[in-house]
C-alpha cells in the first residue's frame, strides 16, 4: 500500500501526530459508505474492510507514541445517507482497528438533500456531532471543526468537554 510509505515519510519528517481522511467523499469515506460502495466483492459486502487496511497497515508504520487521526463524517446530506448510528458502528470498527482520536465533521458525499438537515455553515455548526461522538465514546478524544474561529466559542467547546481538542483553518488563514 503506497499509503504505508506516505506514513514512512511522515515518521521520518518528525510530525507528531498523523491524520487520514475518512470523510468528504475522500476514498475511505468512498468505501464506507453505501452511497457510493456499489462493489459486489468482499470491499462491498464489509463497507469498512478497506479502511481498517488502511488502518492497520498504518499502525505498523506509525510508533505508539504519535496517534493516528480520523477525520469522519458523522452524517451524511445525500438522500438516505448514513446518520449517527451508522458512523458509531463504523468508528467502533476503526477505533477497534486502531484509530486514536476522532475528527468530526460532515457530509461531503454528493448532491445536499432538498429540505434536509444540513445545518447552516455558521459558528461551530458540526460541534452536535462531536458531542454525540464524545457521548459514545467517552474514552476515546475527538477533535471538533466548523467556524471555531473565535477563541472564546474554541474554549468553551473544550471547557464544557464537548470535545478535547480544536482545528481551526480559516481562523488561521
Ligand atoms: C476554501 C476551503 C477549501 C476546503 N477544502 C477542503 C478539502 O479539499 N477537503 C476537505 O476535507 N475539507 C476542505 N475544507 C474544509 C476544511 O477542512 C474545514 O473543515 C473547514 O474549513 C472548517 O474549519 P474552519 O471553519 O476552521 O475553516 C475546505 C474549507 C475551505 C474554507
Amino acid at each position: 500500500m503506497a499509503i504505508r510509505q506516505a506514513a514512512r515519510r511522515a515518521v521520518a519528517a518528525g510530525v507528531d501526530s498523523t491524520e487520514i481522511h475518512g470523510a468528504h467523499g475522500f476514498l475511505i469515506h468512498q468505501f464506507h459508505s453505501a452511497f457510493t460502495n456499489k462493489r459486489t466483492d468482499q470491499h462491498g459486502q464489509d463497507l469498512t474492510l478497506f479502511g481498517t487496511e488502511v488502518v492497520k497497515a498504518l499502525k505498523t508504520e506509525i510508533p505508539a507514541d504519535i496517534p493516528l487521526i480520523m477525520r469522519i463524517s458523522a452524517v451524511q446530506y445525500v438522500k438516505n445517507g448514513y446518520k449517527l448510528p451508522e458512523s458509531f458502528k463504523t468508528a467502533e470498527t476503526y477505533h477497534k482497528a486502531g484509530i486514536d482520536i476522532f475528527h468530526i465533521s460532515s457530509g461531503g458525499e454528493g448532491p445536499i438533500e432538498k429540505n434536509g438537515s444540513k445545518p447552516e455553515n455558521d459558528e461551530a455548526c458540526p460541534v452536535p456531532f462531536t458531542a454525540a461522538f464524545k457521548n459514545h465514546f467517552p474514552k476515546t478524544p475527538v477533535i471538533a471543526v466548523g467556524l471555531l474561529s473565535d477563541f472564546h466559542v474554541a474554549n468553551a467547546v473544550i471547557a464544557n468537554q464537548t470535545a478535547d481538542l480544536v482545528t481551526v483553518g480559516r481562523g488561521m488563514l
